[in-house]
Parts: C-alpha cells; sequence; structure tokens
C-alpha cells in the first residue's frame, strides 16, 4: 500500500511513521506543514529509507493534496494533522477550526475525489467532555467538548461519520484517551514536568490536580491504529484507552520519585478554563472486534518514557529554547494564565 500519513512529524504521527516502516512493507508519505509541534528530527532515520517520502505542506491547500494524492498513488491514509494543544486552543481557538475542522473537510474531499480505499481519522476522547467520578466513555456516548480543541476535534470527527453516511467513504475513526512516549512536545504534562524537573524549574499543577486522564504507551495506539486501519470496519468507530487511570497530582509525584527530585518543586496554580475533570475509555469494543490490547504496562512505559528524556536532552533543550519560549514565558510567567498560585 501507499499510506498518506498527515502530521507525521508530530509527536504521534512520528512514531506511527517509524511503526509503518518497522513493521510493514507499506511506502509512507509524510505530509506536515512543519508548525511549531512538528519536527523532522523526529524523523531521525528514515530519511535513508526508500519507502519514506516526506512533504512539507498544508492539509488545506487543495491543489496540493490533489496532485499528491494522484501522483503516489495513495491507498489509505491516515490522519493525525492538527493543531492539538488544549491551553493553546483557550489562548487562540481560530486555527483550531481552521485546521482540524475545515482541513480535515478538504483532506476528505480530495482524497474521497482520488477514490482512496481506506480513511483513519485519528480523532480524541476528548470529543466527548468529562465524566464524573464512575463510568467510562463507550462508543454510544454523547458527544460533548468541552474544549474548543475538544470542539474542533469533534466537529472533524463527525465529518468523517457524514462523509461515510452521505458517500459511502470508507472512513474509520479512533478516538483515543492521552498518549505519552517518546518525542512528545514538552508542552504537554508529562515532558514539560520532566523537563522541568530536570531543569529545576518548578511543576505547575493545574487547580487541585484531581483530575483523571487515561494514559497509553504511544506505540499501543499506533498498533490499534494500524489494526483499524487493515482490519476496521468502515463507518466504525473504536474508542482506544489503556485502562490506566491517573490523577495528575500522582503521576506528577511518580515523575519526581523517578528522576530522585522532590516535592517542593510541585507548584499549583490557576486551574485551566472548562477543564475536563476524568477521561477513561471503555476498549471493549476494538478488543472484541480487532483483537487489540495494549501491551506496554504503565510503570514500563513511563520508565522508558523518562529514559528517553533523559537520553535525549538536546531534542527538548532545542525545542525550548526556541518560539515555546514565548509561549511558555505567556502560560507560566508573571501575569499569565498560570502564573499565579492557585485560588
Ligand atoms: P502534535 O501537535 O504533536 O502534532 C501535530 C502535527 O500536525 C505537527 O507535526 C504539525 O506540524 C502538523 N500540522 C498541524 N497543522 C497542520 C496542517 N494544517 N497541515 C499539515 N500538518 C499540520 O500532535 P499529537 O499529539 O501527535 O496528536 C496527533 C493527532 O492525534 C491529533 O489529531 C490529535 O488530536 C490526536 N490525538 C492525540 C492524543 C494525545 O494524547 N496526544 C490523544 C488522542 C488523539
Ligand atoms: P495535557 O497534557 O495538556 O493533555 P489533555 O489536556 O489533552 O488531557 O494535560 C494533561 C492533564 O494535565 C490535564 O488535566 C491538564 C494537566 N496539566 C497540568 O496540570 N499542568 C500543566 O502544565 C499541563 C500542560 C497540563
Amino acid at each position: 500500500m501507499n499510506i498518506l500519513v498527515t502530521g507525521g512529524a508530530g509527536f504521534i504521527g512520528s512514531n506511527h511513521v517509524r511503526y509503518l516502516l518497522d513493521h510493514t512493507q507499506d511506502r509512507v508519505v509524510n505530509l506536515d506543514l512543519l508548525t511549531y509541534a512538528g519536527n523532522l528530527e523526529n524523523l531521525a532515520g528514515c530519511e535513508d529509507d526508500p519507502r519514506y517520502r516526506f512533504v512539507r505542506g498544508d492539509i488545506r491547500d487543495r491543489e496540493l493534496l490533489r496532485s499528491l494524492l494522484q501522483r503516489e498513488s495513495i491507498d489509505a491514509v491516515v490522519h493525525f494533522a492538527a493543531e492539538s494543544h488544549v491551553d493553546r486552543s483557550v489562548e487562540g481557538p481560530e486555527v483550531f477550526v481552521t485546521t482540524n475542522v475545515l482541513g480535515t473537510e478538504i483532506l476528505l474531499e480530495e482524497a474521497r475525489a482520488a477514490q482512496v480505499g481506506r480513511f483513519v481519522m485519528v480523532s480524541t476522547d476528548e470529543v466527548y467532555g468529562s465524566l464524573g467520578s464512575e463510568g467510562f466513555f463507550t462508543e454510544e456516548s454523547p458527544l460533548a467538548p468541552n474544549s474548543p480543541y475538544a470542539a474542533s476535534k469533534a466537529a472533524a470527527d463527525l465529518l468523517c461519520r457524514a462523509f461515510f453516511k452521505t458517500f459511502g467513504f470508507p472512513v474509520i475513526v479512533t478516538r483515543c484517551s492521552n498518549n505519552y512516549g517518546p518525542y512528545q512536545f514538552p508542552e504537554k504534562l508529562i515532558p514539560l514536568m520532566i523537563a522541568n524537573a530536570l531543569e529545576g524549574k518548578p511543576l505547575p499543577v493545574y487547580g487541585d490536580g484531581l483530575q483523571v486522564r487515561d494514559w497509553l504507551y504511544v506505540e499501543d495506539h499506533c498498533r490499534a491504529i494500524d489494526l483499524a486501519l487493515r482490519k476496521g470496519r468502515p463507518g466504525a468507530v473504536y474508542n482506544v484507552g489503556g485502562g490506566n487511570e491517573q490523577r495528575n497530582l500522582d503521576l506528577v509525584r511518580m515523575l519526581l520519585d523517578r528522576l530522585g527530585k522532590g516535592p517542593e518543586l510541585i507548584t499549583f496554580v490557576q486551574d485551566r478554563p472548562g477543564h475536563d475533570r476524568r477521561y477513561a475509555i471503555d476498549a471493549s469494543h476494538i478488543r472484541a472486534e480487532l483483537g487489540w490490547a495494549p501491551t506496554v504496562d504503565f510503570a514500563a512505559g513511563l520508565a522508558r518514557t523518562i529514559d528517553w528524556y533523559l537520553a535525549n536532552r538536546a531534542w527538548w533543550e532545542k525545542i525550548r529554547s526556541g518560539e515555546y519560549t514565548a509561549y511558555y514565558e505567556k502560560m507560566y510567567g508573571a501575569g499569565g494564565r498560570h502564573g499565579g498560585d492557585a485560588g
């Protein structure tokens, strides 16, 4: 197969490109705009593979998509490209709509016109909104997104549904919980806390820190996406999750512990507006239909992740010395949204 991966220079996308090159015989064309979150260093080594090709471009560029899909004889699309950070969507929602909603719509149209045979939409559990202390998200849970990011992903997710229902276009949607692992951009909880701890900086915990996330090691997510691509039913939605709920504060303490740092670095800061309290996934559908189950347990995955950030300090130091620094100052510096103590 010739597979078009969009957003393959980001965190999950780059892990997925590696997964495809390592586990399949397929050709991979990676289309990525290289926004602040896209980084070709995430793909070091892949360029030497004759089955891999990188194209810098925008999923909103219809002409580019048209010629690329045709020129590369694309059989399948795995769609990761998105603005992905909730806090940024609070600061500026517009690009979330143009990239995540309009970009997905244009990609769907062009993929359909090119008669692409499979299209996997990498959606998120955040489309379901927030859970109380009980229960799990199933594929039948109502969509109730709470952040501009989640709302834009829900719109994209539903456009996929509509392209299947209206045009019979073979879209498969995955809705996964929080991922962690190598190459995650250091604005997200786990890499941010690791990097700050290593630099002796405060660890900004939002609100009371008792929000719960269901963490999945990134490679387990990639395997689920690939199974959905090859064996999933067109029109189906598959929840993907680790069955691994952690409270943010417990997770931060765990990280500090493993890094040999003390809890005094923990700083409670103002909560994220609209902050979802708890996510938890019921993954029984993908388990029953596609035989997927997570393989990396949390302690082992976290140890592997910490080791990667320790061994690849130059990777995240470079990022943190660039554009991201301005964002960090804006969010966490004096006068920033998370700049003061909670309360
Ligand atoms: P990321 O922010 O690390 O990467 C996004 C990539 O998309 C970047 O390489 C960026 O350059 C690219 N991109 C952005 N706008 C583009 C455009 N207009 N055209 C082409 N490329 C563009 O994100 P991630 O954490 O790897 O997430 C990837 C996907 O998985 C997203 O769709 C996200 O919603 C979804 N997802 C993420 C998680 C998670 O925990 N990170 C969980 C479930 C689902
Ligand atoms: P994040 O990694 O942004 O993922 P998401 O919001 O998509 O779940 O955040 C994970 C959790 O960690 C979320 O409850 C917000 C919290 N958080 C903090 O407490 N402090 C931080 O600096 C960040 C970035 C996140």
